[in-house]
């Protein structure tokens, strides 16, 4: 049975990624600058990144390019971002089993031979599939995914639960809905949709969106992802009965009610609906989830509502937009 260790030396994998991006800034501000290592593949990270603490390139489907930055920081735990997501890996499957799955492997090989603290690797609604139930779908449940990255995060699932359960090897993972934030454009997900509308309505007060309007998926913003992501991380280990595949739940809109949450701030904001090969993978996840095992096991409690989000959004997108950043 795995004991329960402190983080203390942290990389991170993908960490010029949407979500990678903002963790990492807030994982420095609570263990310390040099004590979280950024990683990517080969975008180049923001200035605030790259200046706040040690920044490499790393190509997690390469064990060596990994092993060399945790010998080199003396790392006692990962947090592993990096992951081709639905849409970019509809266009390129090989690509995608390669990060996710060999990727993953590495990372937990990795951790298993170094006795690592910990590993956190997220997991996605894109877990679930046709047949499963839609609506407060459940944790534990029919997970007949149909695109490659649902193939490789129902396989990263099953693969960190036997990681700990035969090697003890402390692995965690919560299934994010799609992630809505200002800081960093999401890469090639189904739900982008949800962070392009809002920098589109400040723009252009004008949004082409690929799904129809009726298409509701669960969502989250990124203060509520963060939270989550380091809550799950530091929660005693006595507590988990689960592990790699925690439903979060936070809000749960349809396109149009998103368009009608902005449209509270901007009246003529227009949106068309033009949907394409992204709508079969949009339907084939849930609407809403049941997180009650993350609710009890560590305490989730999401802050933001739908109109809480856009309200911010906007004031942010707003600030950038007059700075000309977009
Ligand atoms: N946001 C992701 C995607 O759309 C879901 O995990 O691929």
């Amino acid at each position: 049975m795995a004991e329960s260790r402190q983080m203390k030396k942290i990389l991170v994998t993908g960490a010029v990624g949407q979500i990678g991006s903002e963790l990492t800034l807030e994982l420095r501000r609570r263990y310390g600058a040099d004590n979280v290592v950024a990683t990517g593949r080969k975008t180049a990270p923001s200035d605030e990144l790259k200046n706040s603490g040690p920044f490499y390139f790393i190509d997690v489907a390469k064990k060596e390019s990994v092993v060399e930055v945790i010998e080199k920081h003396g790392i006692d735990s990962i947090v592993h971002m990096a992951a081709i997501l639905s849409a970019v890996g509809e266009k390129n499957p090989q690509l995608a089993w390669d990060v996710n799955i060999n990727g993953l492997y590495n990372i937990l090989e990795i951790a298993r031979e170094r006795e690592l603290a910990r590993v956190i690797v997220p997991s996605s609604i894109a877990v679930f599939g046709p047949e499963t139930p839609r609506d407060n779908t459940p944790n534990e449940t029919v997970l007949k995914p149909r695109t490659m990255y649902g193939v490789t995060k129902v396989a990263g699932e099953l693969l960190g639960d036997y990681y700990f359960r035969r090697f003890g090897v402390d692995v965690r993972g919560l299934r994010y809905p799609g992630i809505v934030s200002h800081e960093t454009l999401p890469g090639g997900g189904t739900t982008d949709y949800a962070v392009a509308i809002y920098y589109e309505a400040v723009k252009n007060r004008k949004y082409t969106c690929f799904v129809r309007e009726d298409t509701r998926l669960p969502m989250m913003y990124m203060p509520d992802c963060i939270k989550s992501t380091i809550d799950l991380a530091e929660a005693p280990l006595d507590n988990l009965k689960h592990h790699c595949d925690f439903n979060v739940g936070a809000m749960s809109f349809s396109a149009g009610e998103l368009a009608a949450s902005i449209r509270k701030h901007y009246p003529d904001f227009e949106v068309t609906y033009e949907p394409d090969f992204r709508q079969a993978i949009a339907d084939s996840w849930p609407s809403s989830l049941d997180d009650t095992a993350a609710r009890e096991e560590w305490g989730w409690q999401p802050a933001f509502d739908l109109d809480a989000m856009t309200k911010d959004m906007l004031e942010n997108l707003e600030r950038k937009h007059r700075e000309g950043k977009f």
